[in-house]
Parts: C-alpha cells; structure tokens; sequence
C-alpha cells in the first residue's frame, strides 16, 4: 500500500528551499494557491500566529525552520549567538498555545545544539535536523495510514460512510495527512463510499481545506454544518469518525478542533467508531490528563463577522478553538509506533516506549 499511498501525495504546503521557508498561505485557499516566503524567526512565528500555516505537525516542522532561520542569522551577527536566540525560541514558543507538536519541535532543536561538537557548523546541524523533523513526519503519515486502513478493514469490510472534522491533510503535516491520511489510503483501498467533511466553524478549516483536498482527488466528498453530524450519523450510515489531535495528554485525553468532543459524544451514542490519528509527537506524557491542556482562545471577530461583514452586535463572544475528548469515547488512537484502543494511561505509557513501526 506504501506506494500507491505515496504515487497519491500531490498537495504540499511547507518546502524548505534554498535558505528560504516557502509556505502556501491557507488564509487564502480554496480561491487564491499563493506562496507566502520567510526568511527570520519572528516572521515564522507570525505566520503560525496569523495560520498561514496550521495544524499540529504543520506548525511543529515550521517551527522547526523558523529556528534554523534565526540561529543563521544569529550566527552571522557574532557575538553571543546562542543567547541572542533565545529571543527566537520564545517568539516561536508564544506563536500558538495548544498543539504540543510546536513545543516538540523547539525541544528537538535546542536539544541538537546541545549536542553540538567542537567546530560543527550550527546552520548546517539545525538545518538536517529540521529536514529530519519534516521528513520524519511524512513517514509517518504513511504507518498510521497503514495502520488505520486496516483497522477500518478488520471492523466492518464493506463500503464506508466517514466523517471528518477541521483539516488533516496534507495542508496540516509534512505528508499527505493524519486522519486524512487514513482516509485517502482507506479510499484507495476500495473502502470508501463517501466522506462526509464538517465545515468547522469558525475558521472553516473544513470547507475551505479538507474538502478543497478531497474533491481535487476526485473523493467523493460532501460538506455538511458542523450541527449536523449526529444527524448524518443516524441518517447516513456514518461508520467511522476519523480525527486528528493537537495535544494528547498521558491518559488518552486528547485536545483537537473545537467540536470534537460533542462528536466523539455522538458518535458514542449512536454506535459509531471513533479514530484519532497523530504522530507521537502530538502526545505529552508531562500532562496527566486532558484538563492540564491549555485551550487557546481566538479574536471574537471570528464569530461576530463573516467574510468582514457584522454578523452579531451587543454581545460578548466566547471563541475557545480547541476541546478535550476524553479517553473513555475514543475506540483507537493510531499513532507511527502502533495502534492503542481504548486508551488509558498504562495502554499510553506503553505505546511511547515502543520504537517508530517504519
Ligand atoms: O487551528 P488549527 O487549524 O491549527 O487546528 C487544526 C486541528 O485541530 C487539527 O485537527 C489537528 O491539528 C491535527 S492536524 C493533522
């Protein structure tokens, strides 16, 4: 399956070339494909800020370029390089509060100039460091593809209805997506009949990206409200929901898109699986349980204005971006270093001390 999986990548949103950060600006799609280029830190983390790129992994592996970006031009300046980044480590640290993918990458950078050897250049040691985050994450999607389409296989073998909410393509990671990415492989595969896509107020990540993906690749797609999923579910043979996370604490819990949660709720009552798709780097064994997640909250603009036009005067918004799914509604989590069904703190502890499965 790995090479039909890979001859399907066609979309990417993060290229790494010739010194420079190019992004494709999602703030614009599906109307507008437009290259956004960063050449420092702080326009890096502006634009995580602003979600010119977004979703966990999309955000940890620009984080990831966005520090190479600053230790080169810390290093061209002289003097006390290494201090004078740290203005960069936080910058990029402040951009967005929830997907810990951010917060993993940065680890991942400052632990490799720590282990940096007498005479090593610093830009060229970041710089295979983050190609290796970027690439990694793209290897991964690839297992947990595999890994989730023969879940679905296992459990029911015919056609699938399917239900997705916010975007975890190939707009959101470095391949071809997580939830998204099981869905394509479960397509190619012969088991999908149609994906239902949430619209996922009030970005609309939902109408404006994955159904962008998904119709491109001649899926079979519809678009639904969000409200409307626990109907789909009872009037559509919804079998499957199939999400990504942005931060899943060492109990299960996992935080992704608002409106998760009230579908993993749904999707209980109505007997309907429900799959959560991340790389490991999207779980945080320092948080015991979903409530220590922080839930970043975005401008009430997003609610009171549609398309800049005034939609609700007089009121005070309350516009929470993330929710928390408990463990006890979730069947499966697929991760790259295997599978864990109905998760818990031990089934959890386990999975992180088993190697990558590619
Ligand atoms: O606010 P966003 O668009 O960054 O939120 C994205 C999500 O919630 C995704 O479901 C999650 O990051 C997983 S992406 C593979």
């Amino acid at each position: 399956m790995r090479e039909r999986l890979l001859a399907a990548e066609k979309v990417q949103a993060i290229e790494w070339r010739e010194g420079v950060l190019h992004l494709l600006d999602q703030r614009l799609l599906p109307l507008q494909e437009i290259w956004q280029s960063y050449d420092s830190a702080a326009a890096v983390a502006e634009a995580i800020r602003t979600m010119v790129v977004r979703g966990a992994p999309a955000i940890g592996i620009s984080a990831a370029y966005g520090v190479l970006l600053g230790v080169r031009a810390r290093v061209a300046a002289g003097g006390d390089w290494r201090a004078a980044l740290e203005a960069d480590f936080q910058v990029l640290a402040e951009s967005r509060p929830t997907a810990v993918n951010l917060f993993w990458a940065l680890n991942r950078m400052r632990e490799r100039l720590d282990r940096l050897k007498d005479g090593e250049s610093p830009v060229q040691a970041l710089e295979s460091e983050a190609l290796g985050i970027h690439e990694s994450d793209r290897e991964a999607n690839l297992t947990m593809a595999q890994l989730g389409v023969e879940l679905i296989r296992k459990h029911q073998g015919n056609l699938q209805n399917l239900l997705t909410h916010c975007n975890t393509g190939a707009l959101a990671t470095g391949g071809f997506g997580t939830a998204l990415g099981v869905i394509r492989g479960a397509y190619l595969e012969g088991l999908v009949e149609r994906v239902y896509a949430d619209e996922t107020r009030p970005w609309l990540q939902g109408s404006r990206l994955t159904a962008w993906e998904l119709a491109n690749e001649g899926i079979p797609v519809s678009l639904n409200a969000d409200s409307a999923a626990a109907h789909l579910m009872k009037t559509k043979g919804i079998t499957w929901v199939i999400v990504g996370a942005d931060r899943i604490a060492a109990n299960g819990d996992v935080a992704n898109k608002i409106g998760t949660y009230q579908l993993a709720v749904s999707a209980m009552h109505h007997g309907v699986r429900f799959m959560v798709v991340a790389p490991s780097s999207t779980i945080d064994m320092a948080l015991e349980s979903g409530d220590d997640i922080p839930i970043e909250e975005r401008d009430g603009r997003e609610l009171l204005e549609v398309n800049g036009q005034r939609v609700a005067v007089g009121v005070e918004v309350i516009n929470p971006v993330f929710d928390v799914t408990p463990a006890d509604l979730i069947d499966f989590i697929v991760t790259e270093k295997g599978v864990v069904e109905r998760p818990d703190a031990a089934k959890m502890a386990q999975l992180m001390c088993r190697k990558r499965l590619h």
